[in-house]
């Protein structure tokens, strides 16, 4: 008798992974108080929010303090100013977007959840592992049935689309979180064809976007046809040090469309319904970030992140132990050593050099075997963390030698 709760918690992992972590890393604080701890597990950045950005937020607080510039509710999609910005982004690599695709969010991890609310739960997601947690766990809560795509070394972590899937509803991740590999423009192209075909929708997650170089693509809509298949979740969070802040943005174009339904309209019944906007400070502080001088700024925060990529790269070379990613996304994705499963590798870190990371297993069976590293840690304590990681892995080494 009584309210019947949502059955599906049921068939979620005891706790998420970060949050497992987290309650592991206590519980060694408070038997060793006094061991410095070296922080490279959860992608939470370490820099400071640029100038551009913290000059913002003083001037929209203060509009905030007298009646002529006030604002109360703000547009529940977004204000106008912030959906330009976002699109102007966009244009500065060719792609143009109508601002009103682009919709506000309060980040990345919290709209990957709620946008599920578009799709019937009987809709199969195809989940491409390792993956970040929150797909899978926001798809098991829905009831939404998940299948598997295993990325690993023999495709370079990047599947290709499977012919034989049932899926329809498909969570992509470029550059990738855990592994950091990114698709190709042409292997991009390839889901896109994929999805149109089937009349499959992807889910794009570019939160990363911002550490690509060269020429690789940095959004899904640089592909032909992705307008009519796809639906691109974005953060500020890693572009520009807002995951205390909180400030995203979804790119859903006016002609996606799945039986006559248009999902641009569906989002904006949504937001209107479901929301009361997002903070008018914060989406000012969002504004700022797409100038030319918060974009200059944030990637000098980027760069600093990317030397303590190439700190923790040397490491692992130092010792031949093989690793992905680091290049163009802040994650280091090695292999553990000796054949170690990922949750000893993470204990033998913690107990013998202080050093936190993430196992492989926590983003799926196939990560078993691999290791997460961030390079969001602060510069002098990635390097120290380096050092330690050098000096464990080369005397593990001469034992075994
Ligand atoms: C991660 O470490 O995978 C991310 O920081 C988690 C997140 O963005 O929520």
């Amino acid at each position: 008798m009584g309210l019947k709760p949502n059955g599906n918690y049921r068939n979620l992992k005891d706790s998420y992974l970060f949050f497992r972590i987290s309650k592991q890393v206590a519980a060694y604080r408070a038997e060793h108080p006094d061991r410095p701890l070296y922080r490279l597990g959860i992608g939470d950045v370490s820099r400071p929010l640029c100038g551009a950005v913290i000059d913002a937020l003083h001037a929209a607080a203060d509009d905030q303090a007298s009646a002529g510039s006030f604002h109360g509710y703000t547009p529940e999609c977004g204000i106008p100013e912030f959906r330009a910005a976002a699109a102007g982004y966009y244009a500065r690599r060719g792609v143009r977007l109508d601002p009103e695709e682009v919709f506000v969010s309060s980040g990345a991890s919290d709209e990957l959840g709620d946008i599920l609310d578009l799709f019937d739960p009987s809709s199969p997601a195809l989940i491409t592992q390792p993956a970040y947690p929150a797909y899978v766990d926001a798809s098991v809560m829905a009831g939404r049935k998940t299948v598997f795509l295993n990325a690993g070394p023999e495709n370079s972590f990047l599947p290709a689309p499977p012919e034989d899937t049932e899926a329809e509803l498909i969570y992509l991740c470029s550059p990738n979180n855990p592994t950091g590999a990114v698709y190709s423009l042409e292997g991009l192209q390839a889901w896109v064809d994929f999805a149109n075909r089937r009349g499959a929708v992807i889910l794009f997650d570019a939160a990363y976007e911002a550490f690509v170089e060269g020429d690789l693509p940095h959004s899904i809509f640089e592909t032909k046809g992705a307008e009519t298949c796809a639906i691109e979740i974005c953060s500020l969070s890693k572009t520009a040090g807002f995951t205390g802040t909180r400030l995203g943005y979804t790119v859903i174009p006016k002609a996606l469309e799945r039986e006559g339904m248009n999902l641009n309209a569906m989002w904006i019944r949504n937001r209107t319904t479901k929301t009361n906007g997002i903070s008018y400070i914060l989406q000012k502080a969002g504004i700022a970030v797409f100038t030319d001088e918060g974009l200059r700024q944030i990637q000098e925060n980027i760069r600093i992140y990317k030397q303590n990529a190439g700190v923790l790269m040397d490491a692992l070379d130092s010792v031949g132990i093989r690793y992905w990613g680091g290049k163009n996304a802040p994650y280091i994705w090695m292999a553990c050593p000796d054949g170690m499963k990922s949750w000893d590798f993470f204990d033998l870190l913690l107990r013998e050099i202080q050093v936190i990371g993430t196992p492989g297993e926590g983003f799926g069976a196939c990560g078993e075997g691999f290791f997460r590293l961030s390079s969001f840690g602060d510069p002098e304590e990635t390097k120290t963390a380096a050092e330690r990681l050098r000096r464990l892995l080369a005397e593990r080494k001469g034992d075994l030698a």
